[in-house]
């Protein structure tokens, strides 16, 4: 205090001031200072502990609470005002001693469950956080049976309560992965309330970009809370959770869609976008289908870091085996591990990865295979992208003919059910050669899709014959028909003819 008076006289800017001027200056300097000693000397409590000189009022003397002037008595209730120790802490003025268990958050759920409250200490700090906790996971009955998981205290600390945004807080991000961690990478404890909840966590985090960076003191990469939330925390096969499959996108996308907030990486800010457009995000954000992958299905949960591009084929593999296993075996696998080329994405990309249709086969321009394969580049590749997608063209057609003749037989009401029931079976081959393509081998492609081709032969010949019988049938019909005309016709005129006589014999 004094140090500042000094300052302000024998600096030179403040010689210029006349002494009355200078007169109100530390008038109102001392007023402040008077006033904030008075808001603390006013606190009984705080005055006769830190006369004790206990640890409580030690790590007070920074709490957020206390520059607000709230005192202890806003905790443990008693009364302030009174510097006797028996008047103070008196049951008959709300001193309720130590919280215990549920009690501690109902203390502080005071204040921070009533707006009202708050706004009295002109702070913005407004939001129901007991309620969201109680309805979290760490809302649930510890074993114990007495209390919740978690109490405010917890993830806060006490007496020494800071801003979240003070680097000194349990919550701020360079601290938040201790404050979690401590119970989640702790085995015994973790297994009495769920077993088959894993503790690896913080060792898995550690290994992506983000636990790295965030272990060198990079305060904008992902820790704990900006991926599962604080006070509302859920497993993440609940629906409300920020991680729950169909949430991920968005909770990833709240930092890699912001192109400001990303702005001093140098990464793409599109992969939110993209992927929303994909087959993969159209399946799980429209279709609702929790099969298909979100963000962490490909980069890993707390291991987030780009596949490398020898896990890519791995990470799709996991769903698409099949492909993943035919890659594998194909001259593609070595000719693009010579190149360090990405096995799937070279050919659907990452992020925007699009329903895959026999264009992307063949020597079109629309064609991938066209990229790297043409008439004078890596030929033998050309000529078997070529025949290929002539064949998958030519299986196309013959069963595209081949459902006009069934319809048309069923339509002339033939029975043609055995023929119907095996187009599927020239489906399913259809769908196998789209599978096969990844062998980029031209003799395995043709035993696939021969058998196609034979599915569709026997139904053409089938089907052919059904439709004969129709149109032999229909002729047999007219020509009995007519007989049966003619017979009527002649019967008819014979009848007339022999009435007409009878008529004549009557009149004669
Ligand atoms: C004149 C001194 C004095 C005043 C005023 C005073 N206390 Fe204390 N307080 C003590 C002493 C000494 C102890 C430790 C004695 C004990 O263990 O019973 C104590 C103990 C406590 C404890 C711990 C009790 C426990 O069960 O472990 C709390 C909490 C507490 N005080 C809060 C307050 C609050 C809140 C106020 C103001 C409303 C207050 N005190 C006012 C001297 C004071
Ligand atoms: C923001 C609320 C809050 C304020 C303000 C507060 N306390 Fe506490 N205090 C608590 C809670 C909660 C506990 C229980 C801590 C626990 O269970 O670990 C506690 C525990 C204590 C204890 C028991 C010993 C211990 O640490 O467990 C003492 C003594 C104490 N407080 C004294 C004080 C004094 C003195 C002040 C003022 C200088 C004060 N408290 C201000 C919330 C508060
Ligand atoms: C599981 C840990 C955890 C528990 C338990 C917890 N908090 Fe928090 N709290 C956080 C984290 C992390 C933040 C900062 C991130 C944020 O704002 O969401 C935070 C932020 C806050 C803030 C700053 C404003 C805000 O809401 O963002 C207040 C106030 C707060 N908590 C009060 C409480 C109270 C009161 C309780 C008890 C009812 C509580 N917290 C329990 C982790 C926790
Ligand atoms: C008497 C009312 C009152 C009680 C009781 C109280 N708080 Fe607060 N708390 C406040 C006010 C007011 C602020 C806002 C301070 C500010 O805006 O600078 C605050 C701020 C905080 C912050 C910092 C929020 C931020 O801006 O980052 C945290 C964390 C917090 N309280 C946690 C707790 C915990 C934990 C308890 C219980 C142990 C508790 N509070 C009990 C009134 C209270
Ligand atoms: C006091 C110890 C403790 C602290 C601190 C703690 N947790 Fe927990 N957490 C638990 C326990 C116990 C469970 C298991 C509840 C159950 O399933 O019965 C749990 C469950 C979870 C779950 C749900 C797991 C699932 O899928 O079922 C997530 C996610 C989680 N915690 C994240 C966090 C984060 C993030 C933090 C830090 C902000 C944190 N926890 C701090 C004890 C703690
Ligand atoms: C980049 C986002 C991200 C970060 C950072 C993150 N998590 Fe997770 N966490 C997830 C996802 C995604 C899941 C699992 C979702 C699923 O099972 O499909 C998960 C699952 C969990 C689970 C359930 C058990 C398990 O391992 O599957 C716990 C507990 C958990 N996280 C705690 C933590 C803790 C503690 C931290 C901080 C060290 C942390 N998480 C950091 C995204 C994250
Ligand atoms: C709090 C903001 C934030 C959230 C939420 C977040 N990230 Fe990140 N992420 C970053 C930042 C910042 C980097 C660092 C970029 C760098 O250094 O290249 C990063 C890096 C990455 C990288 C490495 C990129 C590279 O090539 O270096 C991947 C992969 C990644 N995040 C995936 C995810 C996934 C998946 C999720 C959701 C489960 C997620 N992130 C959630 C901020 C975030
Ligand atoms: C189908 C798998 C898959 C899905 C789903 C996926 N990614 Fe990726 N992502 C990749 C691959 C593969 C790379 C590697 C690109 C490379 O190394 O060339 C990558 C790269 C990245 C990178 C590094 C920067 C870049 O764009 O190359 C970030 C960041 C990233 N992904 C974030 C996300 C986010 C956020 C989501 C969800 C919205 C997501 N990814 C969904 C496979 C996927
Ligand atoms: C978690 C499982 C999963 C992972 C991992 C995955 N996919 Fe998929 N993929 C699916 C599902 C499910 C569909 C079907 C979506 C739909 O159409 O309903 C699909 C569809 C596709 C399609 C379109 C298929 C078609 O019929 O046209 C392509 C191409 C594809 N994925 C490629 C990839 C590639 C490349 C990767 C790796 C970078 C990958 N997938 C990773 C589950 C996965
Ligand atoms: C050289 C280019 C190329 C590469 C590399 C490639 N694909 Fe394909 N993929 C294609 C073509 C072309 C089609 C479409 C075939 C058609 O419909 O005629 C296709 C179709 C697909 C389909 C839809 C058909 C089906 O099998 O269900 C999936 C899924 C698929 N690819 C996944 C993958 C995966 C996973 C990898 C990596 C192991 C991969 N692809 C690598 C070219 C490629
Ligand atoms: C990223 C470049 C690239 C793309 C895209 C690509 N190839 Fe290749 N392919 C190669 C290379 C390099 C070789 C090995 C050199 C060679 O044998 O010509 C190869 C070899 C082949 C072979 C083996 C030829 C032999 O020697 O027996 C076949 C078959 C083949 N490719 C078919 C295809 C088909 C079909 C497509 C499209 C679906 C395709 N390739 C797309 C680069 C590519």
């Amino acid at each position: 205090m004094t140090k500042h008076n000094t300052i302000v006289i024998t600096s030179e800017a403040q010689q210029s001031f006349s002494s009355s001027s200078l007169f109100i200056l530390l008038t109102i300097f001392f007023a402040i200072s008077f006033q904030v000693i008075f808001a603390n000397t006013k606190d009984q409590c705080y005055v006769c502990h830190s006369t004790i000189g206990d640890k409580q009022s030690e790590h007070f003397a920074n709490d957020v609470h206390f520059k607000k002037g709230i005192s202890c008595a806003g905790c443990h209730g008693g009364d302030a005002t009174a510097d006797d120790m028996e008047k103070a802490m008196n049951k008959s003025k709300g001193y309720i001693g130590v919280p215990k268990g549920d009690d501690i958050s109902e203390t502080c759920a005071k204040c921070h469950s009533n707006v009202d409250m708050i706004k009295q200490y002109n702070s913005s700090v407004a939001r129901n956080q007991l309620e969201s906790l109680n309805e979290s996971v760490h809302g649930k009955l510890a074993t114990n049976g007495k209390e919740h998981i978690a109490q405010c205290i917890t993830c806060h600390g006490v007496h020494g309560i800071v801003k979240v945004s003070d680097p000194k807080s349990p919550v701020y991000p360079s601290n938040i992965v201790a404050t979690c961690t401590k119970c989640h990478n702790d085995a015994a404890y973790m297994r009495s309330y769920n077993p088959s909840l894993s503790v690896d966590q913080l060792e898995k985090y550690r290994t992506s970009v983000h636990g790295m960076k965030n272990a060198k003191g990079d305060v904008k990469v992902a820790e704990c809370a900006s991926c599962h939330g604080s006070h509302d925390i859920q497993s993440s096969i609940d629906i409300r959770s920020k991680v729950y499959a169909a949430n991920i996108p968005s909770t990833c996308g709240k930092c890699h869609s912001n192109a400001e907030y990303m702005k001093e990486y140098n990464i793409p800010t599109d992969q939110q976008e993209k992927f929303t457009r994909s087959v993969h995000g159209f399946a799980l954000l429209q279709k609702k289908d929790l099969s298909a992958p979100a963000c962490n299905d490909c980069h890993g949960n707390h291991g987030a870091t780009p596949p490398g591009i020898s896990s890519i084929s791995k990470v799709c593999g996991t769903c698409h085996a099949l492909n993943a296993d035919l890659f594998s075996q194909s001259p593609h696998k070595k000719a693009y591990d010579e190149k360090n080329l990405p096995e799937c994405e070279t050919c659907h990309s990452n992020h925007e990865i699009v329903h895959a249709t026999d264009k992307l086969l063949g020597v079109s321009s629309e064609a991938v295979c066209s990229k790297c394969h043409s008439e004078t580049q890596n030929q033998k590749g050309y000529a078997v992208a070529k025949t290929m997608r002539a064949l998958i063209d030519s299986l196309v057609k013959e069963s595209k003919t081949d459902s006009q003749l069934v319809e048309d037989a069923e339509q002339k009401g033939m029975e043609i059910s055995e023929s119907k029931f095996k187009l599927r079976d020239a489906h399913q081959a259809r769908l196998e050669t789209r599978t096969m393509v990844h062998s980029f081998n031209e003799e395995k492609f043709r035993e696939v899709v021969n058998k196609g081709f034979s599915v569709t032969a026997f139904v053409k010949a089938e089907a052919s014959a059904i439709l004969e019988e129709y149109y032999f049938r229909r002729w047999g019909l007219g020509v009995s028909t007519l007989i049966i005309t003619i017979v009527a016709v002649s019967l008819y005129l014979f009848i007339r003819r022999i009435e007409r006589k009878q008529l004549e014999e009557k009149k004669a």
